[in-house]
């Protein structure tokens, strides 16, 4: 039974894979395999392991003659065709609940680096121009009685909420697609609709998951009806924001600010984003910490095993339609 696995991950989930004699690792540890090396490299697999930038189309799938499982090294599975898998009857699993600490804490950082200028003072320093200490320069908001605007109010929205609350005194607000009741009385947070948040909040921070429904759903209009003062923090999806939208608007100062760690075409960057001093830019690693990275490895060998040893569909099933029974899954 062969596994394919695009990427060098932590070793944990490695070794259980390892450990298993009829498992046998296509274990690729360089550079990202082109779309051909992909379609060629799966051609005999039972299980394909991918990560966020793997573009699993429906060509790749179907290049898959034995995919049994399509067990992604990530919480997001929008890099995956779901319903060509979903069709051919092939399990897609992935690795939910993992990451939730490690991108509430980027998102708080991001926040700060950006309200704080830290990034541009950092640049400051080393350029050599601190001659003299000034009043004046580097001068950013205080977050305490702030008002910070969650767009999806899951896990990871609820977990930033937490700091932000108890740790800064910011007034929650929040839009989802649900009421959470217990994180409202937990965090004093109150649901509001789309403009509302975007009219009162002095942070806003994207927490919802890339779907037809939240594509571009920030764009020029948005922006327009955000506070000059805006905050705006992007850990979950480049293409939640329409990224030419937001340039013109910085250019405009329809908004204060921007930090992101996801982009509409990764690994590429609009460069007029680059050349802006109110902007903060991190590649992709809210879920970069050891602890989030190394549960993702356990993860996604339970996930493995569970198809491949113990003849059962993976535990973190994203496409539960392929099963009738219930099973554990945090999804
Ligand atoms: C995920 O898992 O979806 C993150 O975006 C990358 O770790």
């Amino acid at each position: 039974m062969k596994v394919l696995i695009t990427r060098k991950i932590p070793q944990s989930g490695i070794r259980v894979l390892q450990s298993h004699k009829d498992i046998e690792l296509d274990y690729r540890q360089g550079a990202p395999l082109s779309d051909a090396e992909l379609k060629e490299a799966i051609s005999d697999v039972d299980v394909l392991v991918p990560v966020i930038p793997d573009k699993i189309t429906k060509e790749v799938i179907e290049a898959g003659k034995n995919l049994k499982l399509i067990a992604t090294y990530s919480v997001g599975y929008d890099h995956i065709d779901i319903e060509t898998a979903t069709a051919k009857g092939i399990y897609v699993s992935n690795t939910p609940g993992d990451l939730t600490e490690a991108v509430a804490e980027h998102s708080l950082a991001m926040m700060m680096a950006l309200g704080r200028r830290i990034v541009e003072a950092d640049r400051f320093c080393r350029g050599k121009q601190y001659k003299y200490w000034d009043p004046m320069i580097f001068v950013g908001p205080k977050f305490m009685g702030k008002t910070l605007g969650l767009i999806g109010f899951g896990r990871i929205g609820q977990f930033f909420a937490r700091f932000a609350r108890n740790g800064l005194g910011m007034n929650i607000i929040y839009s989802d697609v649900s009421q959470k009741i217990e994180a409202e009385n937990l965090l004093d947070a109150k649901r509001v609709d789309l403009d509302t948040l975007l009219n009162e909040s002095d942070v806003i921070s994207i927490h919802c998951n890339l779907c037809e429904e939240t594509k571009h759903m920030i764009d020029y209009e948005e922006l327009k009806k955000m506070k000059p003062n805006a905050l705006i923090i992007n850990t979950a999806r480049g293409p939640i924001i329409d990224e030419r939208a937001l340039v013109t608007g910085l250019k405009e100062g329809l908004i204060a600010g921007v930090a992101l760690d996801v982009f509409e075409e990764e690994p590429k960057i609009h460069p007029d984003l680059m050349k802006m001093d109110n902007v903060v830019l991190t590649p992709h690693i809210g879920s970069a910490t050891w602890e989030a990275r190394i549960q993702m490895s356990n993860m996604v060998a339970e996930n493995v095993i569970d198809v491949l040893v113990d003849n059962k569909p993976p535990r973190y099933i994203v496409n539960k339609e392929l099963i009738k029974d219930s099973v554990k899954s945090i999804a």
